[in-house]
């Protein structure tokens, strides 16, 4: 049961080896009991799975593909839910990782978050990432965006347009969405919790659901059943073997954030991995 949610000064924090460039946001934490114990779990941090990210930027681009030849006057923007977003920081790391790979958060993508906590939704709305907290991100990617003299003042969540939503259970939140992000909080639900939240999920999904290594081998029993049964099917291995290869090791594929495309859409990205005249680089899937 949770009985705390806290925002802790970074210095306490840093000695737990939180990455150091999450700084301004990361120090948040839910306190579990558990026991005569309170365990503390749930930290959030900028770009926490950027391989996830970057190929969710390169499924959106074959979504898109997939829209255009069905009718090339549709330029209704792609919607992207993150489920459980706490203070937004794996929103706006999509949102930058999307803009990097070519998609523009309105017109091609639309990013919500949505999260049962008021007092992360209300941060999230004001999220504010301080240029000074980014001198020392290696990541080139986030340089080019910070330095090309777009975000000189810092990022400002409200500039990446993202859209947090009230705060509200995920399994009260009605909006339909072409892809669903729900990473590190399957984890922390018990079984029946985690399996009414896919479920909802499954219903308000049109293509796209990924979620985290953990949740899936916590919950694997329950949850893939549901996946399966509603028509959503392991893109990620899909996608590795259209490309004929193999995981590096079979550790290291359970230990992906693992995505699952409907039927409706998995055939034509599938496809599209093969099809050379395809502008979609599905490099990131080879790994
Ligand atoms: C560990 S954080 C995960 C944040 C982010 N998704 C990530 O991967 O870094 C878990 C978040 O889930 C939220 N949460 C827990 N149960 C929820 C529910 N039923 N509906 C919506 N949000 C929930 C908590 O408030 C917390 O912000």
């Amino acid at each position: 049961m949770r009985i705390a949610q806290n925002r802790i000064d970074f210095p306490a924090y840093n000695t737990h080896g939180v990455d150091v460039f999450a700084r301004p946001h990361c120090a948040l934490i839910d306190i579990y009991e558990s026991g005569d114990h309170a365990h503390i779990r749930g930290t959030t941090t900028l770009n926490r799975d950027p391989l996830l990210l970057k190929r969710l930027s390169c499924v959106a681009h074959a979504l898109k593909a997939i829209r255009f030849d069905k009718n090339p006057l549709d330029k209704t923007p792609l919607k992207q839910l993150f489920a459980a977003c706490s203070v937004g920081l794996d929103a706006q790391s999509q949102a930058l990782t999307h803009e990097l790979k070519g998609l523009k958060s309105g017109k091609d993508i639309d990013i919500h978050g949505v999260d049962i906590s008021a007092r992360f939704t209300a941060c999230a709305r004001e999220g504010y990432f301080p240029i000074e907290a980014t001198d020392n991100i290696p990541d080139t990617w986030l340089e080019r965006i910070v330095f090309d003299g777009k975000y000189t003042n810092g990022l400002r969540f409200e500039d990446m347009g993202i859209t947090f939503h009230d705060a509200q259970d995920i399994r009260d939140h009605k909006e339909r969405y072409d892809i669903s992000v729900v990473t590190n909080v399957l984890y922390h639900m018990d079984k029946d919790t985690a399996i009414e939240t896919m479920v909802h999920l499954t219903g308000q999904t049109s293509s796209i659901i990924a979620t985290d290594p953990a949740s899936i081998d916590k919950h694997c029993d329950d949850l893939m059943p549901i996946l399966y049964r509603n028509g959503f099917m392991n893109l990620t291995s899909l996608l590795r073997q259209a490309q004929n290869v193999r995981p590096v090791s079979a550790l290291r594929e359970n230990a992906e954030s693992q995505i699952f495309a409907h039927v409706s859409v998995a055939r034509g990205i599938v496809e599209m991995c093969g099809d050379k005249a395809q502008p979609v680089d599905f490099s990131d899937f080879r790994l």
